[in-house]
Parts: C-alpha cells; sequence; structure tokens
C-alpha cells in the first residue's frame, strides 16, 4: 500500500493527491483521502484506480485544509470496496487513520470495541485502530498512537489525524517502511519518497517501532515508550522516477530485492509458537480436507512451476497423491474430479483466464478449489470455495519474482495444513521444515547479498544463444523456471531438463562452451539424488559443456566440475527451491539488461492474461 501524510500551508488535498499519484504502482484497487479543516474531518474514498477516487473529489470537493492523510491499496483483509479503503475513522469521526501491513491481533480488538459498544463498519483490520485513537485520545495524539501501537501485533506502519489536533499529523512504523520529508514550514510523511520528492529532497527514515509527530515547523521521533529516538537525516539525490523504483533501475530488481520481506510477510501470523499451522483463514472444513483423496493443482507460466514444487512437497508430508497441470490444458481432457477432490489454483494477478476457466470446470464437477493468489478481491480468489493470500504486494514487471516465492511458501503451508489437520505425525523432519521457514527470509537476503559474481557471469554470456538448465526433484522445476525467465527477459532459447532425462536425448544438444546451470540437491538428506547429479555434471562437461553450478555451501563434491560456483545456503530438500531460484532471475535480469532488452516489459508478454 501507499501511505501519504501532510501538514503546512499549501491545499493538503493537493499535496496528498499528487502523492499517491507516485505512488500508485504499490497497490492500486481503492484509494482514499482524508482532509482536517475547520475542526472537522472530511474524507472520501472508492474501489479501484485512484482516477475513480480523482472523479469523486469532483463531484463532491474536500474543504480547503492543509493538514491531510491518504492511501492506495493493496487489499490484504477485506476486498477492495469503497468501505474497504482506507481512511478508516471513528463513530465519532474525529479520528483518521491510513494503514499498510496487517494487525495480526484485529479480531480480539474488535470484539472488545464491540463489547464496549464501537460499531465496526469494515472489513478491515484497520478500522480498530481507529476507534482505539479515538478511545485513547485525550488532546496528545502522538501519545495516543504510542498507547495504541503497544497493544498491536503484527506488522503495521501507521498515519493519523484527529480533528481536534490542527496543524499535526501522526505516524507509527513497524517494519513497513515510512519516511520523513522535511520541508519548509511543511512537513510530509510517506511510504517512500517519491511521494514528496516534488516538495523537498531532505528527509528523515523511520526505525522499527518509532512515532512521530508532524507538525508544519517540527518533527519529533519516540520510540513506542515515549523515549526520544535516533534518526538519520539524509538528502534524496534520486529523480522521480528512480525514486518509485526505490532507486533500482527496473521494477523486477526491486522485486527480487523485496523478496525476503515477502516470504516473511507470508508466513506472518500462520505457524504458532509451537510450529503448528494457524490458517483458520481457510474456511474449509477440517472434515472437507480430511476426505480428500487427491489434490489437484492448475495454474499458468510462473505459478505452474510453483505447483510442479508444490507436488513433491503434498505428496511427501501428506501422502496424498497430486497432480500438477497447465490450466489451459486441465479442462480439455476431460479430467476425473469429485467432491472429494481439492483444487488448487495458483496465480499472481488472480485474473489469468485459463485458470479461471480450469477452476471454473473443477466446482462443476463438485471438486473443492482453493486459490493461492497476490490479489486480494480478484476474480480466482472470488470464485473459488476459499483463498489463502500471498503477502508479496503488488508485482509491477512482468516477469514474475516475489510473487514465486510467496506461491511456493503458500504451498509449503498448505501442505503442511493439509498434513496437520489429517494428523500426520509431527516428526523432526517436518520440525526442521518449519524452523527453516522461519529464518528463509535470511536466507535469502544472504543469497541476494552475494550475486555480484552472479551478474558478472550473465554479462559475459550477453552473446551465447543457448543456455541450459538441469535439476532433479524440486531442482528440475527451478531448472524449468530458470529457463522461462531467460525466455522471458533475455530472449535467448533456454530449456530445463529432468537432469535424468538428459541422456535420453538433450545430451545431443551439448557443444563445446553450451552454458548448462545445474541445481544441485543437498548432499545430505537425499545423497543419492546428489550423487546422480554429480556424474550428470560430469557426462556434460566431458561434451565440452560451460558448467554453472547451484549448489548449498560446503557442497565440497561438485567443486571439481564447477567451472562457475553459486552457493546457496543449506536448507531442508523441500525448500531448496526458495533459495535457488533466486540466482537464476538475478542471473536473467542481467542477461536482459546487458542485451539491451526492456526489462520490466518483455516484447509480446503481458503482466496478467484475461484472454484463452
Ligand atoms: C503471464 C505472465 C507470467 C505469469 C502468468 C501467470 O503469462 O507473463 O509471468 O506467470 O501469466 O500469471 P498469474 O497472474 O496467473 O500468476
Amino acid at each position: 500500500c501507499g501511505i501519504v501524510g501532510y501538514v503546512g500551508s499549501q491545499p493538503a488535498h493537493d499535496v496528498v493527491l499528487a502523492g499517491l499519484k507516485r505512488l500508485e504502482y504499490r497497490g492500486y484497487d481503492s484509494a482514499g483521502i482524508a482532509v482536517l479543516a475547520d475542526g472537522a474531518l472530511a474524507s472520501v474514498k472508492k474501489a479501484g484506480k485512484l482516477a475513480n477516487l480523482e472523479k469523486a473529489l469532483v463531484d463532491r470537493p474536500l474543504p480547503a485544509g492543509s493538514t491531510g492523510i491518504g492511501h492506495t491499496r493493496w487489499a490484504t483483509h477485506g476486498g477492495p470496496t469503497d468501505g474497504n479503503a482506507h481512511p478508516h475513522l471513528d463513530n465519532a469521526s474525529r479520528v483518521a487513520v491510513v494503514h499498510n501491513g496487517i494487525i495480526e491481533n484485529f479480531a480480539a480488538l474488535r470484539d472488545e470495541l464491540s463489547e464496549r459498544g464501537h460499531t465496526l463498519v469494515s472489513e478491515t483490520d484497520t478500522e480498530v485502530v481507529a476507534h482505539l485513537l479515538g478511545e485513547e485520545f485525550t488532546g496528545d495524539l502522538a501519545e495516543a498512537m504510542r498507547r495504541v501501537c503497544r497493544r498491536l501485533e503484527g506488522a503495521f506502519t501507521l498515519v493519523a489525524v484527529h480533528a481536534d489536533a490542527p496543524d499535526v499529523v501522526v505516524g507509527a512504523r513497524r517494519n513497513s517502511p515510512l519516511v520523513v520529508g522535511v520541508g519548509e514550514g511543511e512537513a510530509f510523511l510517506a511510504s517512500d519518497v517519491a511521494a514528496f520528492i516534488a516538495h523537498t529532497r531532505s528527509a528523515i527514515e523511520l526505525g522499527q517501532d518509532q512515532v512521530v509527530e508532524l507538525r508544519p515547523d517540527a518533527v519529533v521521533v519516540t520510540d513506542f515508550d515515549g523515549r526520544p529516538a535516533d534518526v538519520r537525516s539524509y538528502h534524496i539525490d534520486w529523480d522521480a522516477s528512480a525514486a518509485e523504483k526505490g532507486g533500482y533501475d527496473y521494477f523486477m530488481l526491486k522485486e527480487i530485492a523485496e523478496q525476503p520481506k515477502a516470504v516473511a510477510d507470508t508466513l506472518l501470523g500462520r505457524i504458532g509458537a509451537e510450529g503448528q499451522l494457524t490458517l483458520d483463514e481457510l474456511r474449509i472444513p477440517a472434515q472437507v480436507l480430511r476426505m480428500v483423496d487427491k489434490v489437484v493443482i492448475v495454474a499458468c507460466g510462473t505459478a505452474f512451476h510453483a505447483g510442479l514444487i508444490a507436488k513433491y512437497a503434498i505428496e511427501h508430508w501428506t501422502r496424498i497423491p497430486c497432480e500438477v497441470e497447465l490450466a489451459s490444458e486441465f479442462r480439455y481432457r476431460d479430467p476425473i474430479l469429485d467432491a472429494r477432490s481439492l483444487v488448487i489454483a495458483i496465480s499472481q494477478s488472480g485474473e489469468t483466464m485459463d485458470t479461471l476457466m480450469a477452476l471454473r470446470h473443477a466446482r462443476e464437477q463438485g471438486a473443492t478449489v482453493l486459490a493461492i493468489c497476490n490479489t486480494n478481491g480478484s476474480t480466482i480468489p472470488r470464485e473459488s470455495d476459499a483463498v489463502l493470500y500471498t503477502h508479496a504486494g503488488p508485482e509491477v514487471a512482468v516477469a514474475s519474482t516475489k510473487a514465486f516465492l510467496t506461491q511456493l511458501v503458500a504451498c509449503y503451508l498448505v501442505a503442511l495444513y493439509l498434513g496437520q489437520v489429517r494428523g500426520t505425525k509431527w516428526g523432526d523432519e517436518i520440525a526442521a521444515v518449519v524452523r527453516e521457514l522461519g529464518r528463509i527470509g535470511e536466507e535469502v537476503e544472504r543469497v541476494l547479498e552475494t550475486m555480484e559474481p552472479v551478474r558478472e557471469l550473465a554479462r559475459s554470456l550477453a552473446g551465447q544463444d543457448t543456455v541450459l538448465f538441469l535439476g532433479r526433484h524440486v531442482g528440475y522445476p527451478v531448472a524449468l523456471e530458470g529457463a522461462l525467465k531467460l525466455k522471458e527477459l533475455a530472449y535467448m532459447h533456454a530449456e530445463g531438463f529432468a537432469a535424468g532425462e538428459l541422456k535420453h536425448g538433450p545430451i545431443a544438444l551439448i557443444e563445446d562452451g553450451v552454458p548448462v546451470v545445474v541445481v544441485v540437491p543437498s548432499p545430505r538428506g537425499r545423497s543419492v539424488l546428489h550423487d546422480k547429479i554429480v556424474s550428470n555434471i560430469q557426462e556434460i562437461r566431458a561434451r565440452g559443456a560451460r558448467t554453472i553450478v547451484i549448489a548449498e555451501e560446503g557442497d565440497e563434491a561438485v567443486v571439481p566440475y564447477a567451472d562457475h560456483l553459486v552457493r546457496v545456503p543449506a536448507t531442508p530438500t523441500l525448500l531448496q527451491p526458495l533459495v535457488a531460484t533466486v540466482p537464476l532471475q538475478v542471473f536473467a535480469c542481467e542477461l536482459a539488461t546487458a542485451r539491451g532488452n526492456e526489462v520490466d516489459q518483455p516484447r509480446n508478454l503481458a503482466k496478467s492474461v484475461t484472454v484463452e
């Protein structure tokens, strides 16, 4: 989501709206604005793109005021409707608040507020904050915010105004970013500097668990207990379009870099302290899940590759047979489905027509359909029996990166949850998986920190015609995804193979100097797989291949056969795609740049394909 706050002497309506326009890439399913004028709050909010809000503001102009807040939303709790759009107000319409993130204990807070006579009108987690702020406010909005924040669990960034606190905007930050812009007699708050770069280049970055009070001529930052906080001021030297991309040249690079946070957000609140899965949001009765005798995954493109990986986890952890099928092929072969089939439709956009038609067909056959989706309120989740949202945030680049990693996380969660509901014994293996998921964000971060040699290698291969990818087990779909990224971005001939299949045909493609990327499984655990792939590497190298080996840290057996070695952290075998895919994304992106291609919008492709 994108957040903007303003206090100063310009018309708040203009400053906030212009800021929202620059943040629209962060979310675009609804938007809203609130302005403080003459001791009262006025607010307008609308579902759909920002243009809808602008139209509504022409019909119903806001009073002139120079304090205001605004929001452009990417729905998490509650679909993208006018009512769920931000800002949210308390019953007396004295407080308005906008929010980015997820408040995990909102259900308990909502029940508590209802008992005290509050009426909550939206389906969002945000609204509880407006009511709590209204209760806590006794003249000092920053103090009220600190008290409320101490009661909130989860990840949140909040910005609020109060009708009885003229010339004050208050913000709070935990996890999601929030930046202060300091001008002459005015101050700004925004989820990124793009929102206020037209007004000031002097910024202050808020730290974790800090509250900021903005007045036209003063900015005060404290921690949640009111102690003064150390802040970092800096000068912004990006131009406006670089600012939108967080300083990255392309949205794709920004989205690759956001993956540690995206995977952590997707896990947030879904694994309990004892390692148990808390996916009550699925709302599929446990007896239905216990009856399931077959899982069928349908998806397209990158989401299909996430499905291929999910199959290994679902079958291994739950022992339920699982098929994965391209959504465009699925219904035309008259698949066998009934009330005991669970169909999982994976889609970033939630609008892919092939996937939508597949899930409609599945429901007609009586199957239960679960969507794994990144876009709240989109068609695929709306037409499914249940949905598990990935919390990757908006993905702008056409080639999918952070959505893929979060789809994997969601698939692992579903597989573990199925096992849990069906009474699988929680052995050491599952305990290790759950532990690893808890730190997977940091592992992905570590991979990102070591990508320079991969970029260098990519640049050196810019003149190649073909790159091949090999993998076994879950490394096979990773190889397919690596090849797809290269086709999409670098327009090169790229193919992924199961390493064992090589000898049955594809090995004929190997000649002197052909680059072959090999995804090597862990030598621990399934060591047979590892040994087999080490032999495969030797076979192709003997025929002249230039080997690019992705192997876990400490795997020494591959060293003699790797022309280029890319290390990834050791993980349980089934989770390796979460770390092994990252170098392949970086590789494809850099090759595309080196070949002069348009990274964010490759030729002939669309982000969401709404035709069959
Ligand atoms: C398009 C995109 C791909 C994407 C596929 C599925 O073809 O170019 O990057 O993987 O659609 O999209 P979805 O939104 O359903 O995940």
